[in-house]
């Protein structure tokens, strides 16, 4: 019973080892792998060979760019591919284990660091375990996410591309005792990110010599190159600006008298301030360039700011007070005669007085035929020479009844001396006067009333040359301003070396 118990345990146990081999193998590997094995020694056969480093990356993701902090997050896969002399093992004598896994910290590895890293830890690898297998290649694939510093270049924001380098290498073993061969950058499993395209990740293998030491210190630098995406950025800050700065081109048609063109010119200029603030805002504090988009904003503002100073001096002209001066003849010949006819500008009842002037031709004449008649008849009664004024007065204003302004624009314009002869026949006709008193202070008023509409008349008239060198000086506004906005757009915006790239990528895709 005994006996038979024991038999049937033993073939139970035989059983057992011969299905589980690994297990023992295993172990005894380990054992035999880790016997005398120094974790601080370069595994090499002989100590003056240069150990092989196969050093590769895998870019998973852009995580951040801080264009502030000038700092680059990465999701970064390292791979690390090196021989060690001292883990290889016969397979055939260890049957069923084809690889081993050691902690990092049991066995040697190489002391690869990111340089340019600004990680609070600085190295911020996850430790993983070493795999290895049975001719000694061990390979480390070490995953982390990587802050690195990187000088980002704002000037051509928001059309920049950023080129931020990843410099590998090890920290102490130089190279002739540990060698760097280069992998070509992984980014088949690159995930997008929503500001950055990611372009491409080259990467090259320098050589530096220190002064110290002839030996060489091999690294390994990969350059991630970004471009930014510009849709964001175009649809928040670029589109309100131009539109911005055209709302600001509007201060000059509208109409003086509305009394709001300043606010609408300061109005514009705070917007476009706040806009400023907020690009400022994500720009770094750095006086090394001017973004594209902080030099438009600034062009910008220049433009709204000379707008509003226009304006000032159009308003000023506009409400200019008739009893001050008159304009002085370069103005006026620089505004009413060049400018205005270089904007093909026509004063206001200026055609009407030209037609008005047409038609004055035979009234003039009347006059004058009146005049002669007044003086071919001195032997007529006294009456008929007053007649013949009253009636001159009265032709005059039923003509100028049709057209009010033009007619005495234009009865000053031509008949200014007729006019004055013609009412005032007092002065050389002394019989008017003794024979009929009341009529001669009939005469007395309406020369004074005369007088004050010519005098308001003439008031007038300045304060429309004003008016209308405002309008002139409104319209050259305009077109210079329109001009030199569109020029500004176009020049600033298109001056980014991958303008043209960003725009048909990011907007008509
Ligand atoms: C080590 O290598 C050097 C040169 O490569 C050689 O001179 C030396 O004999 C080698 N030593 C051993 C122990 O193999
Ligand atoms: C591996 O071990 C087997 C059996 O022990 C032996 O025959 C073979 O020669 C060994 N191979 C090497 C490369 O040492
Ligand atoms: C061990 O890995 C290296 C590199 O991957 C490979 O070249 C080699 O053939 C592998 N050895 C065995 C025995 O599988």
């Amino acid at each position: 019973m005994d006996l038979r118990k024991f038999l049937l345990f033993l073939a139970v146990t035989a059983f057992k080892v011969k299905v589980s081999l690994q297990g023992p193998n295993q172990r005894r590997l380990y054992q035999d792998l880790m016997t005398n094995y120094s974790p601080l020694e370069r595994p090499v056969a002989n100590d003056s060979q240069t150990l092989t480093v196969h050093f590769g990356l895998t870019l998973n993701q852009i995580m951040d760019v801080d264009e502030k902090n000038q700092v680059l997050t990465t999701n970064i896969w390292l791979q690390l591919f090196w021989d060690d002399n001292y883990l290889s093992w016969n397979s055939s004598e260890y049957p069923g284990v084809t690889k081993v896994r050691f902690p990092e910290h049991l066995i040697w590895k190489p002391d690869i660091l990111l340089y340019n890293s600004a990680d609070e830890r600085f190295d911020a690898t996850f430790r993983t375990n070493i795999v290895v297998n049975s001719s000694g290649s061990c390979s480390y694939i070490p995953p982390g996410i990587f802050k690195s510093t990187c000088y980002i270049d704002v000037r051509w924001f928001p059309f920049d591309v950023q080129r931020c380098d990843l410099k590998f290498g090890s920290w102490t073993y130089g190279g002739w005792s540990l060698d760097l061969k280069m992998i070509e950058a992984d980014i088949s499993g690159y995930i997008a990110n929503g500001e950055w395209d990611l372009v491409e990740v080259p990467g090259q293998v320098n050589h530096r010599s220190y002064e110290c030491c002839e030996e060489p210190y091999p690294d390994i630098t990969y350059t991630v190159v970004m471009r930014r995406r510009t849709l964001y950025y175009g649809l928040n800050l670029l589109i309100p600006c131009v539109l911005i700065s055209t709302l600001a081109l509007l201060v000059f048609l509208l109409p003086a008298d509305s009394g709001e063109k300043i606010s609408l010119g300061i109005t514009v200029l705070l917007s476009l301030t706040v806009f400023m603030l907020l690009v400022a805002e994500i720009m770094p504090a750095t006086s090394d360039s001017v973004p594209l988009i902080a030099q438009y904003f600034a062009t910008t503002m220049v433009i709204v700011g000379l707008s509003v100073i226009a304006t000032v001096l159009v308003l000023q002209y506009h409400h200019h007070d008739p009893d001050g001066s008159k304009m002085p003849k370069w103005t006026r010949v620089l505004l009413l005669n060049w400018c205005a006819w270089f904007l093909r500008m026509k004063r206001p009842g200026e055609e009407r007085v030209r037609l008005a002037c047409h038609n004055k031709a035979p009234r003039t004449s009347l006059t004058s035929m009146e005049l002669s008649g007044s003086a071919s008849a001195p032997q007529s009664t006294n009456g008929n020479t007053l007649y013949v004024g009253i009636h001159g007065l009265e032709s005059i204003h039923s003509t100028a009844a049709t057209s009010p302004d033009s007619g005495v624009l234009c009865g000053r314009l031509v008949a200014r001396a007729g006019e004055e002869e013609m009412l005032l026949p007092t002065g050389h006709s002394s019989s008017v006067g003794k024979v009929e008193p009341d009529l001669a202070k009939i005469l007395e008023e309406l020369r004074y009333i005369a007088k004050r509409f010519r005098n308001q008349d003439e008031d007038e008239s300045v304060c429309n040359e004003w008016k209308f060198a405002a309008s002139v000086i409104d319209r050259l506004c305009l077109m210079a301003f329109s001009v030199f906005t569109i020029l500004c757009t176009i020049g600033i915006l298109m001056s980014a070396p991958n303008f043209v790239e960003a725009i048909s990528k990011d907007f008509f895709t």
